[in-house]
């Protein structure tokens, strides 16, 4: 492992000098005149004066080696469609979709919410907008009005672009009644609809003034050339907004050149992709993981990247090897509970075809678990890589680096910090740095490396506050989760410090479904926390005190009402965070100073001891969380 800690070490003591070198991976259109400018702490600049276009890097740039190569493979099996884009024709895309949104008078500066499936006008549409110096804030398609709306009322874009339909498991999900309504719940709303048409909305009407046909805005710049729009090094690239304890999402603001270079050297050390080769990451546009590796990292390494819309077993449980196997992918990229669904069906479905292309799968986004990771490592014959991220971060905070070492993996491990992250596992009260076998909290002492957020979009305040003052009379980034480090320096991630909890991978605060339920007319009060699942790693389960007892006082009664609450949550935040369940009660457990024991109640709900209840307030509420489970399981 010498020649990890070696280059971890250096990272870490000579930052100016280790990421000076690393910026040599892109192009800079003027060069920087100094590395890092960290004069005011936590706030850290990377490459200060350095000029340079996400955009160029990610596909202008390739024009000259790798025109004809293969840039975005687009594959559908919603709707069958199939389409690869060679550098050339994505720089054509790209620049046809920038003449329409600057047509619509986008420029430097302005946000533009993007609201898409997965197909290729979102990549264009990401591409279009940081090529003009526009700030992209991608919402996830499975999110609805309420989550929509607050986004658009923090990042006030100018512009919406969005399609008709998204679909998923062959039933379409008409986006435009989404929109409509996260318009009129909107303080801000976006003066500008611009709608890909891909016509599954057979009804699908535009509002005259305000929704544009991007087909036809695009037909009539065929030919546009738009030229880069050049940024400082610091100028921000994209707000992508992430869950956390409080019900208001915040919006995680990265750079320009630290993303950039962050990217291209986690395309090098951790992925260890090629140019020329093809990755295939199997997440969506609208989450980090999709930022990252299915546009970004991929497109400015010049590799290939698989753009896949639908689910991991239709038409069957193979289909994502038959596009390995005919991509001749690399590199792959995955979630552990895709992995788990993956593994109950029948794996006839993975020998049948010819994966040996896969250098090494990496899975990220939530615990993965020893059987999970042994099956799939021996089903593909090659390594698999846990590795340990956060949207916040943008790119893997602890990882196994084969492209620096190939050290050995150990399951349930994330291994090491990378090179860059100065990680530290303190003691939660104390701040004080604990040893190896101790659990504490996962920390990074900061600068933070290039490519992590530089700021809450628009709150520099909250920045510092939420992320930067866990810890008495010093800057310390704590990433919220419980850490654990073996005597061989392998980390261990336990879990959340606050109240986000993890579903198949994504990220929701328990808050933000505890609003959406509250929005049930009937409901007094309610706590939402997760709970552990055998395929989703967690799923929500809601506890909500009725206005009128009377209306559950029937299995009738509270099957209806349990309908009800999940049609508002599906409304409000989409089948995403829809509760598991939802159990009715006439009190929560609570302390005397009014705080729900959330920990107590998820410990129960889990089977384990609820640990110290003597500051309850009344034991009522806790008793009544204990039968409603008990019954829950008698059932
Ligand atoms: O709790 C950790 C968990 O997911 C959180 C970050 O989620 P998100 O912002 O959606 O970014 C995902 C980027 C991959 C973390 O705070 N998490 C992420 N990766 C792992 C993980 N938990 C355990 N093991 C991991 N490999």
């Amino acid at each position: 492992m010498t020649t990890y800690r070696e280059f971890h070490r250096r990272s870490i003591e000579q930052p100016e000098a280790f990421w000076g070198e690393q910026a040599k991976l892109i192009d800079w259109r003027q060069p920087f005149s100094k590395v890092l400018d960290y004069s005011r702490p936590p706030f850290a600049k990377w490459f200060v004066g350095g000029v340079t276009n996400l955009c160029h890097n990610a596909v202008d740039r390739h024009l000259k080696d790798r025109a004809d190569q293969s840039a975005l493979i687009f594959i559908s099996t919603e709707t069958g469609a199939n389409r690869t884009y060679t550098f050339r024709e994505l720089h054509a895309e790209v620049n046809r979709c920038a003449a329409v949104l600057r047509e619509q008078g986008i420029g430097k500066g302005d946000r533009i919410l993007i609201y898409m499936p997965m197909i290729p006008e979102a990549a264009f549409a990401m591409l279009a907008c940081v090529r003009l110096g526009a700030i992209h804030s991608v919402v996830f398609g499975g999110f609805a009005a309420h989550s929509l709306a607050s986004r658009i009322d923090d990042a006030k874009p100018k512009l919406m672009f969005t399609a008709d339909a998204g679909m998923r498991g062959g039933k379409p999900i008409i986006y435009q009644a989404l929109v409509a309504d996260a318009i009129r719940l909107s303080r801000h709303p976006p003066q500008k609809v611009v709608i890909v048409n891909r016509g599954i909305d057979q009804n699908l009407k535009l509002v005259a003034g305000r929704d544009l046909d991007y087909a036809s805005l695009r037909d009539r710049h065929l030919s546009a050339q738009v030229p880069v729009t050049w940024l400082e090094s610091s100028e921000p690239s994209y707000i992508l907004y992430t869950s956390g304890t409080t019900g208001k999402p915040k919006g995680v603001q990265r750079d320009t050149g630290g993303h950039a270079v962050a990217l291209a050297a986690s395309m090098r050390y951790i992925y260890c992709g090629k140019p020329g080769e093809t990755m295939f990451t199997t997440s969506d546009i609208g989450w980090v993981v999709g930022h990252s590796y299915i546009v970004y990292g991929p497109l400015i390494y010049g590799m290939a990247s698989v753009m896949y819309e639908g689910l991991p077993i239709r038409p069957d449980p193979g289909i994502w090897w038959k596009i390995v196997a005919e991509h001749k992918v690399t590199v792959m990229f995955s979630s552990p509970t895709a992995i788990r669904v993956l593994k109950k069906q029948d794996p006839a479905h993975l020998r049948k075809y010819d994966v040996s292309s896969l250098r090494n799968l990496f899975l990220a986004g939530e615990p993965l678990d020893e059987p999970t990771a042994r099956w799939i490592s021996d089903a593909l014959r090659v390594p698999v890589i846990d590795h340990y991220w956060q949207t916040e971060t943008g790119w893997a905070i602890l990882s196994s680096m084969p492209g620096v070492e190939a050290t050995p993996t150990k399951f349930g491990s994330p291994s090491f910090p990378a090179y860059g992250y100065n990680v530290k596992l303190l003691h939660e009260g104390s701040g004080q740095e604990l040893g190896a076998n101790e659990k504490g909290v996962v920390t990074v002492e900061p600068p933070l490396p290039p490519g992590c957020m530089t700021t809450v979009w628009g709150q520099d305040e909250r920045f510092v506050q939420t992320y930067f003052t866990s810890f008495k009379d010093r800057l310390t980034y704590t990433t919220f989760d419980w850490g654990i480090r073996d005597d061989d320096g392998y980390y261990f991630i336990l879990g959340r410090t606050d109240d986000v909890i993890n579903v198949a991978g994504h990220r929701l605060g328990t808050r933000e479904i505890e609003e959406a339920v509250s929005g049930h007319p009937d409901i007094a009060e309610v706590a939402v926390v997760g709970v552990a699942d055998q395929l989703k790693g967690q799923v929500p389960m809601a506890f909500a005190v009725v206005k009128d007892a009377t209306k559950v006082a029937t299995a009738e009664g509270r099957r209806v009402l349990e309908k009800e609450v999940f049609d508002v949550v599906d409304k409000a935040l989409g089948a995403i965070g829809r509760p598991a369940r939802v159990h009715f009660v006439t009190l929560l457990p609570k302390t005397r100073s009014g705080k729900v024991l959330r920990r107590s109640i998820q410990a129960l709900a889990e089977d384990r001891d609820p640990g110290d209840l003597t500051t309850l307030d009344d034991p009522t509420g806790i008793e009544q969380v204990r039968a409603a489970i008990a019954s829950m399981r008698a059932n």
